[in-house]
């Protein structure tokens, strides 16, 4: 399965303002550009987005569906108006929460089939046999193409990689969270030649507004390096610093903007230097290579 350079995610779209025409027409958008993928995930929106992405399809020729790969995670429950059956926020990777997930999002999404699934984060009380026979399952009925986790350390991602094999996983970094180069995940995704998925690869936006000594540093090193780069955005400078990794990752985009959107595909052609790279490394953890 084929996941565009760039991922655009969707957790930030209830704040958008966008009505099913505008987010179809977003999500078109998006695929002219050559990002098809789209990052939701169950609980978004308080359990309400999966639903409006599928009224946007509603309005779609049928083709655009086949234009586009939607990724969506489960395993999170939480109360909510959407789930009053949820008492606790607790997470759930039984086969008959998981199956019921998958159902619930083919229905909201309007789809027949999920191209990603993502256990959204680690259980710790997950059965990595039941779960990779529900995987199996889903995989065998056409419900889901292909599986993956999300936020799991390197041994929570081998145990059920072990038992069944997961595409990515999804989990946080940008140059102002560094600590997937320290905890072994990007190792394990090149060691198994699995690209990982990188969510909030813009720091949520402090990359731009934080006000902390790391946020300036790295705002100064990442305009530097645009300078050096004929004037490329911070943003794209940001995006081009995470591919650089040999993991070669795919970034996960929270922009509601197509202008955003262009800046992170931009960064596909930016090809930055192992210096560029370090510069950026010293300044987000703040002293010197050793
Ligand atoms: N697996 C997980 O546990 C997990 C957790 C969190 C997120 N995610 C996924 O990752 C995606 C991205 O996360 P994220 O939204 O935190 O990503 P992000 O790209 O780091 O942050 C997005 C925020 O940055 C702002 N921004 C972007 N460019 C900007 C600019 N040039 N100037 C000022 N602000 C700018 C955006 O506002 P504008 O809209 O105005 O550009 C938006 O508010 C989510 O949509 C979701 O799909 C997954």
């Amino acid at each position: 399965m084929k996941l565009s350079p760039v991922v655009a995610g969707v957790w930030r779209a209830d704040q958008w303002g966008l009505d099913a025409a505008g987010l179809l027409r977003w999500m078109q958008q998006a695929a002219d550009l050559g990002i098809t993928t789209f990052d939701h995930a169950d609980c978004y929106g308080a359990f309400t987005t999966e639903g409006r992405f599928g009224e946007a399809f509603a309005l779609a020729p049928p083709s655009f569906r086949d234009r586009v790969q939607l990724v969506t995670k489960c395993g999170i429950r939480f109360p909510c108006d959407a789930r009053p059956a949820f008492r606790l926020k607790s997470y759930d990777t039984s086969r008959r929460y998981v199956s019921g997930c998958v159902d619930a999002s083919l229905a909201a999404l309007r789809t027949d089939r999920i191209e990603l699934l993502l256990i959204h984060r680690p259980d710790l009380l997950m059965n990595p046999d039941e779960l990779a026979d529900t995987f199996a399952g889903l995989q065998k009925s056409g419900k889901v193409l292909e599986f993956g986790v999300s936020n799991h350390t390197a041994s929570q991602f081998a145990l059920l990689h072990r038992r069944f094999p997961l595409v990515t996983n999804q989990i946080e970094f940008s140059p102002l969270q560094m600590k997937a180069l320290a905890d072994g995940t990007l190792e394990q995704a090149v060691d198994l030649g699995l690209r990982p998925m990188l969510w909030s690869p813009l720091g949520g936006g402090t990359l731009f507004n934080g006000q902390d000594e790391q946020a300036v540093r790295v705002r100064t090193a990442l305009q530097t390096l645009g300078g050096k780069h004929g004037g490329a955005s911070l943003a794209t400078v940001a995006y081009a610093w995470l591919m650089r990794h040999p993991s070669r990752p795919l970034p996960v985009t929270g922009t509601g903007r197509i202008d955003g959107l262009k800046e992170a595909m931009a960064a596909t052609s930016l090809k930055l230097s192992a210096e560029d790279w370090y510069a950026v490394w010293e300044a987000s953890i703040g002293h010197p290579v050793p």
